[in-house]
C-alpha cells in the first residue's frame, strides 16, 4: 500500500534530512516510486544530500497557493529516475500554505508514488503537528544522548495527540564503543525510554557527512554505512530484515 511517511524529531540536527535522502535512494534503487518533500520551510536542505541543489524552480507552497501546477514543482533525479523531489521555500508567507492544502497534496502524490517521504523540521511546533497529521506513518529520529531521547518522547506525545499514526524509532549516530564502555544507554533502554519499536540503528561515521556534502547517497555505495539505510528502507517495505549481527550482539549489553 502506498504510504505518506513523516521523518520527525524533537531535537534538531539528529539526522532526519540525511535519513530521508538515503531511504529515498534505497527505496528508489529497490524499484519503488518515491517522492521526497522538503517540509522544512526556511531551513530547507534536503536538496543537498539528494544532490538536487538548484534543480527546483517551484516549491510546495507554489502548488498550494495555485502559482504553479504540481508537475512543475516535482523534479526528477538525474541518475535515479524513480526518485522525485519537491522543494520547500526559503521564506514563506503564512497565507501560502496550510495543513489542509498540504494534506491534500500529499494524498494526491500518494496515488502516484509508493512512498511520499516528508523531511520535517525539528521540534513540536504547529507545522510539525500539521505534517504528522497528514502522515500514514512516522519515523522518529533520535541520537543516543539523553537530551535527544527526552525530546523524542515529546514528539511521541504529539503523535499520540494526532491520532497515533504508526511510528517507529531510528537511532542515529550510534557509537557502539560508547555503549560498550557504559557511557551511553544500551539500545533496549533507548527504545524503552521513547516507547517505540525500533526501525533501525545507524552508526556515527564521518563518511556519511562526506557523502552528504557531495550530494551523493551513502545508500547504494560501497561504504559500510550503506547497509543500515538500505535495511531501514527494506523494513519500510515490510521485509523482515534482522538487525546487523553487530547490533544484535551489543543490543542487550
Ligand atoms: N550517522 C551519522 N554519522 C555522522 N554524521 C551524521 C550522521 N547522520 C547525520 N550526520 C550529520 O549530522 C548533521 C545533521 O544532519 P541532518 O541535517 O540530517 O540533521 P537534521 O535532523 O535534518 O537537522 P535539522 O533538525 O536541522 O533539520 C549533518 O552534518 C549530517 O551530515
Ligand atoms: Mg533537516
Amino acid at each position: 500500500m502506498n504510504k505518506i511517511i513523516g521523518i520527525v524529531s524533537g531535537k534538531g540536527g539528529v539526522g532526519k534530512t540525511t535519513l530521508c535522502a538515503n531511504i529515498a535512494f534505497s527505496l528508489a534503487y529497490a524499484g519503488k516510486r518515491v517522492i521526497a518533500i522538503d517540509g522544512d520551510i526556511s531551513l530547507k536542505n534536503l536538496d543537498i544530500p539528494l544532490g538536487m541543489t538548484d534543480k527546483s524552480v517551484y516549491d510546495f507552497t507554489d502548488v498550494l497557493s495555485g502559482r504553479c501546477e504540481i508537475e512543475k514543482a516535482v523534479v526528477r533525479h538525474d541518475d535515479c529516475p524513480k526518485l522525485h523531489f519537491i522543494a520547500a521555500p526559503q521564506q514563506a508567507d503564512p497565507d501560502s500554505y496550510n495543513a489542509q492544502g498540504f494534506a491534500r497534496l500529499c494524498r494526491q502524490l500518494r496515488q502516484t508514488y509508493d512512498f511520499v517521504l516528508i523531511d520535517a523540521p525539528a521540534g513540536v511546533g504547529k507545522w510539525v503537528r500539521d505534517i504528522i497529521g497528514c502522515c500514514d506513518e512516522c519515523i522518529v529520529v533520535a541520537t543516543p544522548d539523553l537530551t535527544s531521547l527526552r525530546d523524542a518522547q515529546r514528539v511521541v506525545q504529539l503523535i499520540s495527540d494526532s491520532g497515533d499514526p504508526p511510528s517507529r524509532l531510528v537511532i542515529n549516530k550510534v557509537s557502539p564503543a560508547m555503549i560498550n564502555r557504559g557511557y551511553l544507554q544500551n539500545v533496549d533502554d533507548m527504545m524503552d525510554s521513547v516507547a517505540l519499536p525500533l526501525l533501525g540503528l545507524v552508526p556515527t561515521d564521518d563518511s556519511i557527512v562526506i557523502y552528504s556534502n557531495s550530494g551523493k547517497p551513502v545508500a547504494g555505495s560501497k561504504s559500510v554505512c550503506a547497509h543500515p539505510f538500505e535495511n531501514i528502507a527494506m523494513r519500510l517495505c515490510n521485509h523482515g530484515v534482522p538487525l546487523d549481527k553487530y547490533w544484535r550482539k551489543n543490543k542487550n549489553k
